[in-house]
């Protein structure tokens, strides 16, 4: 197997925790005798400080020809502070999910027992939870129409029939392979695009029998997340409700740190971790670089569709996990037994693992480690 994939560490932790989820792609080639391609570029901040735009025409072109991305994060304080400034990280990111059609984005809330006492939800609420976002990622008020004038401004909110469609779609063939359960979450009761938004749902449905379809508002959605995540299996919804009800569930699964992310469409998938560039602890080893890896895990699995390795990778956190090591996001602070790594110790203790799994698939070792 040959592939190309185009690495974009973006701007502050992004550029120590894509580190770690590259290094796991070449374990799982070198693993299997796989041809990994790398290549680098620019975007955000750091693109903005070299060439002046977020996202340099350069760096869309090497998207284009790659087979697979794996993404950082962007955004730097600066910006946060000063709201006129025009030329922004954010732009390179909303750029390039518009460039290469990832309509999709796929956030799977998947909670390691090992974590229960990580998150500030009770565990014996959390337990078994196992949620899959389908995020719309190209339409609604971050691409609708924005204007600003002195004393007003407007973005607008807008869904065409095809892009509800297409996700709708894409979101009930997963629920298919899942529980069969799929939960639309909108905003119907006050939003037009949100009206439009279930009415094309409950015609997808239609043609999904099988699969038990709800509707819940967005803001119900957010209480019952809390209240009782188990309830859901695939959850379907717009870029801005998907955007904060993501943030929310990562709590779920104990830190944003944990979770990973897929953007699919019509070409290259792309492939980043749900938590942003987190400038106060960036350049001090201190960031979690699981949901890079575990990003990773799902660019073997969706682009490449090599499922065994993703369960190998998966499998390879769950015993680094299971042997108490943990970054400074996901410590047990209730029994303080945790072994706290820095990010890079922390990408090469899953490293070791996925080595291991890989000798004992070769029979050249019974078990893994315990
Ligand atoms: C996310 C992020 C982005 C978004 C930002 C960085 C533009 O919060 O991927 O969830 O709002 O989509
Ligand atoms: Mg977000």
């Amino acid at each position: 197997m040959k592939k190309k994939i185009l690495v974009i560490p973006g701007d502050g932790i992004g550029l120590e925790v894509t580190r770690c989820g590259k290094a796991v792609l070449e374990q799982v080639a070198s693993d299997n005798g796989y041809e990994f391609l790398f290549d680098e570029a620019l975007m955000g901040h750091s693109a903005i400080e070299a060439t002046g735009d977020p996202l340099p025409g350069e760096t869309l072109q090497k998207a284009k020809a790659s087979d697979a991305i794996l993404f950082g994060a962007v955004g730097h304080i600066k910006y946060d502070s000063d709201p006129t400034l025009k030329v922004r990280p954010e732009n390179g990111l909303l750029g390039i999910r518009k460039g290469l059609g990832l309509y999709a984005n796929l956030r799977p809330i998947v909670l390691f027992d090992e974590l229960l006492q990580a998150s500030s939800i009770k565990p014996e609420v959390l337990k078994g939870t196992d949620i899959l976002f389908f995020r719309e990622l190209t339409g609604d008020a971050y691409f609708g129409e924005k204007v600003r004038a002195a004393d007003y401004s407007s973005d607008l909110m807008i869904y065409h029939r095809y892009e509800v469609e297409r996700i709708a779609v894409k979101a009930f063939e997963a629920a298919r392979t899942r529980r069969k359960k799929l939960c639309s979450v909108d905003k119907a009761n006050v939003l037009e695009s949100s009206r439009l938004w279930r009415e094309v749902v409950q015609e997808v449905a239609k043609r999904y029998p099988d699969v038990e379809t709800t509707h819940m508002y967005a803001d119900t959605t957010s209480m019952q997340l809390i209240k009782n995540p188990r309830q859901f299996d695939v959850i379907l919804t717009t870029n801005i409700f998907g955007d904060l009800l993501t943030d929310e569930a990562s709590q779920i699964a104990g830190s944003m740190g944990m979770l990973a992310s897929a953007s699919i469409g019509d070409g290259a998938g792309f492939y980043e971790p749900v938590h942003g560039s987190a400038y106060d602890i960036a350049g001090q080893n201190k960031a979690n670089p699981l949901a890079s890896i575990l990003s990773a895990a799902l660019m073997l699995e969706i682009s490449f569709g090599l499922k065994e390795e993703a369960n190998r990778i998966t499998e390879a956190v769950r015993q680094v996990l299971k042997n108490g090591y943990r970054t400074g996001d996901i410590a047990d602070t209730a029994t303080d037994k945790s072994k706290i790594l820095g990010t890079k110790e922390m990408g090469e203790k899953v490293l070791e693992f996925v080595r291991q799994s890989a000798v004992s698939k070769k029979g050249k070792a019974e078990v893994l480690p315990a």
